[in-house]
């Protein structure tokens, strides 16, 4: 293999051995998921669904549920799902991850062929909304994501978006949430988040809606979007929303959840047959979604992804996947406390899951882009990232974003994020003694430049230490 692009993937497996993955979103997958992720099925076309009337899927209350047999499954495999020959693996393939999915969800059924977070966000808009229909989310700044109504995505494109915001303490504003849930009678409200360090009381907004279903006589869709947290969930370390009467959960699989670059939906009600279109009810939202999936949103699903997210799913359904994200929480927590000792202002004052979101204008007096850049010189990974109340834009937000889960992953530990810690109040010296005395407009090459050695040598620190904690798959 002479191609380039096996030079690019050594380049790319010295740069994750040498470096430490800060960014929240990221983590490393095992061996077996690389494997599955890298399998033939990606030569296959397989349209359609395994599904089967009636029946829905194992659920991790029933105590007696293990997993389907080869019996089972051929039993409840409707061949005339497919819309190509040929389907007898992928079936098998897809009904495992399908299983497992509502297993370590207690969800009644799963659709596991969204390609992205975005992807399935999008399926479940088009499932349950008209155009023009109002949808109440957490707004982009208070740490909503794009896909929830941000002015660029095709989601406020084609539906009326209104955004609840965060307290002061950088909670969910519940008042807030419900003042304008009464005042807009949105069709669907979501919860759901890419900077927010607390836990939603998702048993407070299952009222509301209740409350605003009495009040309207319509019925309200209650989402939850998880794409951060699902591996805290599927750990059994963070409370489930489907456990509190919300309808729907999305998750991307490669965050917390340790799985291949993808999307799924988990949903309570009816399972059936997706071919006959269903009344449009909240009962039958499982049949909905797998309609706005397959034909509505996208064609031919990715099954060496599915099949890579069945083997995912499979080791979090292990008790070794609950020791792990709770060591992702006890990692976080350490970091925030040694980060705020060290002069860190956080935005919620610290973090209950695996987040951390710093002020580092107000702490320090330089941009989240200029330490963003400064930290990637030593091989310290992670985001700049807006804060709740900033005024710098997209480009040059006021904070950064950093998390635990792929570091702990390869085992990292309390001693370890002191240090991390430590490396980051040195990096932030450094940009504090950078932007001294600069011509306003400066890049950040030119800023950080007379520091190149003082960096080199906290790089070679970094690399020394992440040398020992070898990458899973590498
Ligand atoms: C809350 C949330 N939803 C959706 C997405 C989109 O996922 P993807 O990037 O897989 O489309 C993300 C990704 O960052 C996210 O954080």
């Amino acid at each position: 293999m002479n191609d380039k692009i096996f030079d690019l993937i050594d380049a790319e497996k010295r740069r994750q051995s040498e470096g430490l993955e800060l960014i929240p979103s990221e983590n490393y997958v095992s061996a077996a998921v690389l494997e599955a992720m890298g399998s033939v099925f990606t030569n296959k076309y397989s349209e359609g669904y395994p599904y089967f009337d009636g029946i829905g899927c194992g659920r991790a209350d029933d105590p007696d549920f293990t997993e389907w047999t080869e019996d089972q499954i051929a039993e409840q495999i409707l061949p005339n799902y497919r819309y190509y020959g040929g389907q007898e693996n992928v079936d098998r393939v897809e009904r495992l991850a399908i299983d497992r999915a509502c297993r370590l969800f207690h969800a009644d059924h799963a659709n596991v062929q969204p390609h992205s977070g975005a992807q399935a966000n999008t399926a479940v808009y088009y499932a349950w909304l008209e155009p023009g229909d109002t949808v109440l989310g957490m707004s982009l700044p208070a740490g909503g994501h794009l896909t929830h109504g941000a002015p660029v995505t095709m989601s406020a494109h084609f539906y009326n978006f209104v955004g609840y915001g965060v307290t002061a303490k950088g909670d969910i504003d519940y008042e807030q949430l419900e003042r304008l849930a009464f005042k807009y009678e949105p069709r669907l409200i979501l919860v759901g988040y890419s900077a927010f360090m607390k836990i939603p009381d998702f048993k407070r907004i299952a009222k509301i809606r209740d409350q605003l279903q009495e009040q309207t006589g319509e019925e309200v869709l209650l989402m939850a979007d998880m794409a951060h947290v699902a591996g805290l969930i599927a750990g059994g370390v963070h409370p489930n929303p489907l456990d509190y009467g919300f309808n729907v959960m999305t998750t991307t699989t490669h965050k917390t959840l340790r799985g291949p670059r993808g999307g799924i939906i988990l949903s309570n009600g009816n399972v059936a047959s997706p071919l006959k279109r269903p009344e449009k009810t909240l009962a039958n939202i499982p049949i909905l979604i797998d309609r706005a999936v397959f034909p509505g949103t996208q064609g031919g699903p990715l099954e060496h992804i599915i099949a890579a997210k069945a083997v995912a799913f499979g080791e979090a359904l292990q008790p070794e996947f609950h020791d792990y994200v709770a060591k992702v929480i006890d990692n976080a927590k350490v970091l925030a406390t040694d980060l705020k000792a060290l002069g860190f202002r956080l935005q919620g004052g610290g973090t209950d899951n695996h987040l951390i979101l710093v002020d580092v204008l107000s702490s320090f007096g330089f941009d989240g882009k200029l330490y963003e850049k400064a930290l990637d010189k030593v091989g310290l990974t992670l985001n700049a990232n807006a804060l709740p109340t900033d005024k710098g834009g997209a480009f040059r937000p006021s904070g950064v974003r950093l998390g635990t889960p792929a570091i702990t992953t390869r085992g990292l530990a309390e001693p370890e994020m002191k240090q991390i810690a430590l490396w980051m109040k040195k990096v932030a010296d450094i940009c504090a003694d950078a932007i001294k005395d600069q011509p306003a407009g400066a890049s950040t090459a030119a800023l950080l430049e007379p520091y190149s050695a003082e960096l080199l040598t906290i790089k070679k620190e970094v690399q020394d230490l992440a040398l020992k904690f070898p990458v899973p798959g590498i």
